[in-house]
């Protein structure tokens, strides 16, 4: 898992250098899945429950799982890149979000609040620790700065297939839930909105928006759970 994360750290830490104003996500698209084949690996995923791209490109009211295209990015907006992969037989998984250009003071802090409810979520992601443990501090750190979690989506575990058990909800009860055990690996996945939580999908049946078109951000690290604390697999 250790070789399949970092993958997915460098590309989409590739990814990130190339978003700019006038850049296109499907250029995006062709980056990651060119460098995941230079590195043997496959994109996670491509043909999942028939997804029809290898990355995830979710611009401003986009939560999640937004399909590439050809429209040029805008200084202003904001981009969350999500990615996968296997390398044998092992997935890894993560998502940044970025601005383009320059962008607005609220676009700022949405972005800097959804990274760090990640890391407060990690530092809870020890052994002897329940999983509600990891669903709380997120809710916590997101909902007293004024921004709401996404309810409809979560992480969940990941190994030898991208979506194993637990789910891993942004939202719960410190204390509550199954108890964290070394060994254990987890994609923990923040998907913060702006205004209200509340998300659909478009007909496209893909892409998940929010309701009333507040911004919305989405951070995700691949988590092993070990004797000496959350080891960050996806980390660059
Ligand atoms: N990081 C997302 C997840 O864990 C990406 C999945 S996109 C899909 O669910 F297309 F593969 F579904
Ligand atoms: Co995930």
């Amino acid at each position: 898992m250790k070789v399949a994360c970092s993958i997915v750290a460098e590309i989409l830490e590739g990814l990130r250098c190339l978003v700019c104003p006038g850049a296109t996500t499907f250029e995006l698209e062709q980056f990651a899945s060119s460098e995941a084949l230079k590195r043997k690996a496959r994109c996670a995923f491509r043909g999942y429950h028939k997804y029809p791209s290898s990355l995830c490109c979710s611009p401003n009211n986009q939560v999640v799982h937004g399909l590439p295209n050809k429209d040029p990015l805008k200084s202003g907006d904001i981009l969350s890149l999500d990615f996968g992969v296997i390398y044998d037989d092992y997935y890894g998984d993560s998502a940044i979000t970025v601005p383009v250009g320059e962008v607005s003071q609220t676009a700022k802090d949405l972005i800097t609040v959804t990274r760090e409810s990640l890391f407060a979520a990690i530092e809870k992601a020890i052994p002897g620790n329940r999983l509600g443990d990891i669903s709380a501090a997120v809710q916590n750190y997101v909902e007293s700065r004024g921004y709401s979690v996404v309810r409809d989506f979560v992480g969940h575990g990941i190994g030898r297939s991208l979506h194993e058990d637990p789910q891993v909800p942004n939202y719960g009860f410190a204390g509550k839930g199954v108890k964290l055990k070394p060994g254990m690996v987890l994609a923990i996945e923040p998907m913060i909105n702006e205004k209200s939580h509340e998300v659909k999908v478009l007909n496209d049946n893909w892409t998940v928006v929010t309701c009333d078109g507040g911004l919305s951000a989405h951070f995700e690290h691949t988590v092993a759970i070990t004797e000496n604390g959350p080891e960050i697999l996806t980390r660059i």
